[in-house]
């Protein structure tokens, strides 16, 4: 570790943004401005791609010529006459406040760094003042950070891994998109909510939705005086209930898909037709405001699939894809973070905006480890869906058990879609062969008896499982299993849970990635045992 002390020759008296450029601007162009002459070759690009230069005079070699989110050109100090003009500190205090870096070589670490700043070092004041003006989104840009609630290093990583794996980074398919993380699923949801909802709106919710997504409707939306619609949004009807319940004020139109915890799948190409039909195609022009979109935001929780199984945004007609990172993304049961994903330059300053006043980026740690994960999401999913298929057909075989929901079973009520839906992992270009056929890692089973019977069986299956964790939660590496009537989804009214099939003995099982055969015992060791209460001294 150093304190960097390297020689300040300043080329240029003050930052310059040049504007008047166009994206993917290719050739030779003349920068005037009032510091400087000087005349460029420029590539101007979008901001995931290297800005490139030619200078053919008064170029600073400590200089570099970048771009903003707006396509200006910035000139930007670099890090070294930043960091370089400090003084080096003599006194003791002095040197216990002071920032010391590492030498050059710390970059190439293969890992994302963990950066924990709260705040950045400006090339000067008009810098400052610059940064603070901008139009907020997703990342920054050439011009650099300023404050880690606008967005910081690490959450940009993790949220760029996220964006590749929606498939929303792809030039070739049009618009780039971005991800935005949050510090929790739910952070996710109210802030791509409350981007876009305002008083006298009307939003669109599934019966059966996250527990957590409900009480927000219930209690906040309803509250600041939002009309809110719950329909049955599963199986072929679900576009026509949708449709239904269309009205002139309507801005959300909600899905969660596959369904928390019913696993009833939502026909999403249906309902993004049913919303084009209604209120045209959307067309976002950035820059615009997203509030005076006439057309609803069309809103797809996908936390169960994931973008191993479904790209939500490659559907006509949907606007935001949503995820609880907590549960699969992560996959390791240690971090809670969501992530709102979209192509709309509109949406996504508005969510940014109430990331940066409301609800705050994912922290630094929770986006290393959320990145951590992401490699293995590919692998972890296809073993999930492998255990969570052979669990879901001992269970239809059990006499203790009344039905299951699993969309790889034939008996699923919505089975007829479960293979266009689950992806399992195929690129375009696939052969069918190249990959597994999967449907995920959560399957749940309704007990057999009478609604108190069931519910007791529930509960004691629960309680005498040795090798599945009971916690609420999923995606994690070890299975989980919770009953959702009196847990994650207790605070939807019984009438609203049993229309949508959330019934008192209905368990919920979060396939992890042991062996299955371990799995199935102790599955069918509790099964057997539904009608004895559980040991208090848990048999040990
Ligand atoms: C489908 C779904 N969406 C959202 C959430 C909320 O996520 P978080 O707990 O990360 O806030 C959950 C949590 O279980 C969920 O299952």
């Amino acid at each position: 570790m150093k304190f960097s002390v390297a020689a300040i020759a300043l080329a240029f008296s003050s930052l310059t943004t040049v504007s008047a450029f166009s994206v993917g601007l290719l050739g030779p162009t003349t920068i005037n401005d009032n510091s400087l002459t000087t005349s460029f070759t420029l590539r101007v690009s979008t901001s995931s791609d290297e800005a490139t230069k030619v200078v053919d005079d008064n170029e600073s070699d400590n200089d570099d010529v970048n771009v903003n989110n707006d396509n200006e050109v910035i000139f930007r100090r670099n890090d070294e006459e930043v960091f370089g003009k400090h003084k080096r500190p003599t006194s003791f205090a002095t040197k216990c406040a002071s920032l010391y870096h590492p030498n050059r070589g710390a970059e190439r670490g293969l890992a994302t760094p963990v950066y924990f700043g709260s705040t950045f070092l400006l090339d000067d004041a008009a810098h400052g003042a610059r940064l603070h003006e901008k139009r907020e989104a997703p990342y920054t840009d050439d011009d650099g950070f300023v404050y880690s609630r606008w967005g910081s290093p690490t959450n940009e990583a993790a949220a760029l891994q996220i964006a590749a794996i929606e498939g929303v980074d792809d030039p070739n398919k049009g618009a780039v998109g971005k991800c935005l993380l949050f510090n929790s699923g739910m952070s996710a949801i109210t802030s791509a909510l409350m981007a876009v909802l305002r008083a006298g709106d009307h939003a669109i919710f599934p019966f059966t939705v996250y527990g957590g997504t409900h009480e927000f409707a219930e209690n906040f939306c309803k509250e600041w005086g939002i009309e809110v619609t719950y329909v049955d949004a599963s199986g072929v009807d679900g576009p026509e209930n949708y449709k239904k319940a269309f009205q002139d004020n309507t801005k959300v139109v909600y899905t969660e898909t596959p369904a928390n915890p019913t696993m009833r799948l939502t026909d999403l190409a249906g309902v993004g037709k049913v919303v084009d039909e209604r209120y045209g195609v959307a067309e976002d022009t950035p820059g615009t405001d997203a509030n005076a979109r006439k057309r609803p935001w069309v809103m797809v929780d996908g936390t169960f699939a994931t973008p191993y199984h479904q790209r939500v945004l490659d559907i006509q007609g949907v606007d935001v894809s949503i995820h609880s990172a907590t549960k699969y993304l992560g996959g390791h049961s240690d971090i809670l973070a969501g992530s709102v994903t979209s192509r709309s330059e509109p949406f996504l300053h508005h969510c940014s905006k109430v990331q940066k006043l409301i609800t705050v980026p994912l922290n630094p740690m929770d986006s290393f480890l959320l990145a951590r994960g992401l490699r293995t999401l590919d692998v972890r999913m296809q073993r999930h869906g492998e255990n969570a298929i052979k669990i879901a057909r001992m269970l239809e075989e059990h006499p203790a058990v009344l039905s299951v929901f699993y969309p790889g079973l034939d008996s699923h009520p919505d089975r007829q879609m479960s293979d266009g839906i689950y992806s399992s992992g195929r690129d375009d270009d696939d052969d069918d062969e190249d990959s597994k056929q999967t449907y995920g890692g959560m399957v749940t089973f309704i007990m057999a008896g009478e609604d108190d019977i069931a519910l007791q069986r529930a509960s004691n299956v629960c309680e005498h499982l040795r090798v599945i964790n009971l916690a609420v939660s999923l995606g994690g590496v070890e299975s989980l299993v919770e009953h959702p009537a009196s847990m994650t989804h207790g605070m939807i009214p019984r009438e609203q849970r049993l229309a949508g099939g959330l019934a008192d003995g209905l368990i919920r099982l979060s396939v992890g990635l042991e062996k299955a055969r371990d799995l199935i015992e102790d599955l069918k060791n509790a099964l057997d045992r539904c009608d004895e209460p559980a040991n208090d001294d848990f048999g040990i």
